[in-house]
């Protein structure tokens, strides 16, 4: 399959509400975000980009000064940049305020020092990001915010992948947790039982019932509703993620063998998990008719490759971005790269 014309992109993508930018580091995956969001923010469609990606290059292309909360750059553009530690922060203040709800008070400062030392275990930022995302992905998505397309800039392939997988995995880890709550609050509730069948005799002898055991189940009820909220996020992010109508995943590689191998294995990985990309750029090429030895070499080697890169991905439309003077950046220089 040869390859598609760039403007063939926008044109493919149009009617995908979610789009998912990925593929290996430093590949064009932020300059391609950024240059879709701006050409349909130049359409008067309303769009919303997000990055995932910590080192903060979203703010640098658009030329703006980006933060975890969403900045407004144009009538038709808003951007995010989470930042997983203040995304750390906040989910463990969170759960540290589910968990006083229920905890014995004396247990405080022993669950703190925990939750402290659990900020900074493996996987933490990744699964509060994760719940991030997943929150700004349905709550754009809901017909009432109004956006056209939500984009998402994402950091290096092995992490896009997992993310997008993680919603499955947090629902069945979530389902593990609410059925251990289950289990406890059965032994809890024997407990209480027992628990008042001893005041009752001794309020007999004192007249002194304990305040907190009618309140007690209230509590859990909410630490259980927490949890039930968390897994059905994560069931409506997954369900969308899963539907081709709504989520478009596109695959960012330039014309080297690296980016060839890691974007074969990131196809693999996304098929077996049932989610199939919607277009492969083949970005930074450069033209053939390249006067400059050295270029004309480098060029020549791009074009081997290609052909390389079209008989692996044959059931996938390629695109050709091609290699510009100097980095683009600025919603104008942005939107123009696609549309030429
Ligand atoms: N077609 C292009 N022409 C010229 N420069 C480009 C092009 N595509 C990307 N670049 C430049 O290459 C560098 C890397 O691009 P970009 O930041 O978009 O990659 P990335 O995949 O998001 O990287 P990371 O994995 O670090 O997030 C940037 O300096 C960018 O301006
Ligand atoms: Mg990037």
């Amino acid at each position: 399959m040869a390859l598609h014309p760039l403007h063939g992109l926008v044109e493919q993508l149009a009617t995908q509400p979610i789009i998912f930018i990925g593929g290996k580091g430093g590949v064009g995956k932020t300059t391609t975000a950024a240059a879709l969001a701006s050409y349909y923010a130049s359409q008067q469609q309303k769009t919303l980009i997000v990055s995932t990606d910590p080192a903060h290059s979203l703010g640098d292309v658009l030329n703006v000064r980006l933060n975890n909360e969403k900045t407004v750059i144009s009538p038709y553009l808003d951007a995010i940049e989470l930042n997983p530690d203040v995304i750390v922060d906040e989910h463990f203040a969170q759960v540290e305020r589910t968990i006083k709800a229920y905890a014995n008070p004396d247990m405080m400062p022993k669950i703190r020092e925990h939750l402290r030392l659990s900020k900074s275990a493996p996987g933490a930022q990744e699964a509060a990001m994760l719940e991030s995302m997943c929150h700004h992905l349905v709550e754009a998505a809901a017909a009432d915010a109004g956006y056209e397309h939500i984009i998402f800039d994402t950091a290096p392939t092995g992490h896009t992948l997992r993310l997008l997988v993680l919603p499955e995995m947090m629902g069945a880890w979530t389902d593990g947790l609410l059925a251990q709550q289950r289990r406890q609050a059965k032994l809890r509730s024997a407990a209480t039982h027992l628990d008042s069948h001893n005041q009752k005799n001794s309020a007999q002898k004192n007249d002194v019932a304990n305040p907190f055991a009618a309140k007690k189940s209230d509590r859990w009820e909410q630490a259980v509703s927490v949890l039930e909220k968390r897994k059905q996020l994560f069931r409506q992010a997954g369900l969308l993620l899963h539907d081709r109508t709504q989520t478009a995943i596109v695959l960012v590689m330039t014309a080297d063998v690296l980016p060839l191998a890691e974007t074969k294995r990131a196809i693999e990985q996304l098929e077996d998990s049932k989610l199939m990309p919607a277009a492969i750029i083949i970005n930074q090429l450069i033209s053939t008719t390249q006067s400059d030895e050295f270029w004309r070499h480098r060029a020549e080697r791009q074009q081997h490759l290609l052909q390389d890169i079209e008989q692996s991905f044959t059931k996938y439309p390629l695109y050709p971005i091609y290699l510009q003077q100097t980095d683009v950046r600025g919603t104008d220089a942005l939107s123009a790269l696609l549309s030429a």
